[in-house]
């Protein structure tokens, strides 16, 4: 089915949640792809998971299938995993540790900066160096890996801009993954945004979480122009420290940031609120900081702490089915059964992420039901789920091209 999106996008009733076919439909599905994740910045991994020359992980989004490598200058680079012979994947597995890049199936050698180094029996006209690895644009920000799809990638120093002075006291250039858990959520990635942006489901789903923090829908939503006294008193006292702590998010709503204040007393999210990791990751001064989060859309959230910093990336799979993979970063020289407790660092993100995951998935279900009507968003609870919303139309209509391409079909 080719559904006309310009006028599922026209008749969109503002304040309410999207028509059917932007959750379940296999061609809006490949609109999405093509018209956010394959033209958007996309976060990736933490820099410090390629610990060393040749440490590389891959990732595939959509129809894309990339590597990432640390080279021999210590500078990490993207590539598409497809040998420039005959379009073999060069590298298979999830993550590992190579000298050099070598394709399976003819053996074609490529440097870790992605030239071609060797290629049997090419004969004398042939050119290597026309050869090498084609680049996906990857930029390190503060420890965090972001790449881009697009032949030519949006801006990306605004943004590094704006949030490097926010990530600089928490050390991410130091950290190791202590844990990392990836699931797969059966619900169209839209709605783990939606259900991500807002906390009106805490209270009833994440009895772990709710232990430390608040389903105050200032913390969770997006501005509306004026801060609440409590919030400012929070961002006051930790920007008097020399501490970036103030809401900001991006006129085009694509990223925000601010350092938001836990429930009384916590400190970190653990089941009592103490902190989980004694050698803490980063220089952050206050047990009491709070959590900094920071979200970009479309890929990623983060909560990053006093004692550690949890980093999530979202990847569509299919219209129904969304990849999250959460990682738990702590100081390189931590010691786990010494300075951390693996079970403690992880067991409420564990369970947050389980219990999202259901939610998410019985929302589909609901939704698969030709008998599912759009219905309204709190304005208390849900700005932030109205401002996903909206950033999504805007940036689907504004890239459609015209006329719409479903349309004419
Ligand atoms: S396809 Fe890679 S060497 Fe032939
Ligand atoms: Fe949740």
């Amino acid at each position: 089915m080719h559904h006309d999106l310009t006028q599922l996008l026209a008749t969109h009733r503002p304040g309410y949640a999207l028509e059917r076919p932007f959750y379940t439909a296999a061609d809006i599905y490949e609109a999405d792809l093509e018209a956010i994740w394959y033209r958007d910045w996309l976060f990736a991994i933490p820099a410090c998971e390629l610990e060393k020359t040749g440490s590389y992980v891959t990732h595939t989004v959509g129809a894309y299938k990339v590597i990432l490598v640390r080279g021999a200058d210590g500078t990490i680079r993207a590539f598409h995993n497809s040998c420039r012979h005959r379009g073999s994947i060069i590298c298979k597995a999830a993550k590992g540790h190579v000298p050099k890049l070598v394709c399976p199936y003819h053996q074609w050698t490529y440097e870790l900066d992605g030239s071609l180094l060797w290629a049997r029996d090419m004969g004398p006209d042939f050119d290597p160096s026309a050869h090498g690895l084609k680049p996906v644009h990857c930029r390190e920000l503060a420890g965090l890996i972001y790449i881009c799809l697009a032949d030519e990638a949006p801006d990306f120093d605004t943004f590094a801009d704006l949030v490097r002075p926010y990530l600089a006291a928490h050390d991410l250039s130091d950290a190791k993954v202590a844990h990392e858990s990836s699931i797969i959520e059966n619900g169209n990635w839209k709605l783990v945004w939606e259900n991500n942006r807002e906390c009106y489901h805490c209270g009833g789903n994440h009895p772990a979480l709710c232990r430390t923090f608040p389903d105050d829908p200032a913390v969770t939503g997006v501005e509306d122009g004026k801060t609440p006294p409590h919030l400012a008193a929070h961002f006051d006292r930790l920007e008097g420290a020399g501490i970036p702590a103030r809401f900001q998010i991006d006129p085009s709503g694509q990223y925000r940031i601010a350092r938001m204040p836990l429930k009384a007393g916590a400190k970190s999210y653990t089941m009592d609120g103490g902190l989980a990791v004694t050698k803490r990751l980063g220089r952050v001064p206050f047990d009491d900081a709070g959590a900094l989060m920071q979200f970009h859309y479309p890929t990623t959230w983060n909560h990053f702490l006093p004692d550690h910093s949890i980093v999530f990336r979202m990847t569509p799979v299919s219209p129904t089915e969304t990849e999250v993979t959460t990682k738990w970063l702590v100081h390189k020289d931590a010691v786990e059964g010494r300075d951390y407790d693996l079970k403690r660092l992880t067991e409420v993100w564990i369970a947050t992420n389980d219990e999202d995951r259901r939610v998410v998935e019985d929302n589909q279900q609901g939704i698969n039901s030709p008998a599912y009507t759009p219905g309204p968003y709190s304005q208390f609870q849900e700005s932030g789920v109205l401002q996903f919303v909206d950033w999504y139309c805007r940036s689907l209509s504004e890239r459609l091209p015209a006329p719409s391409r479903m349309a004419a079909e």
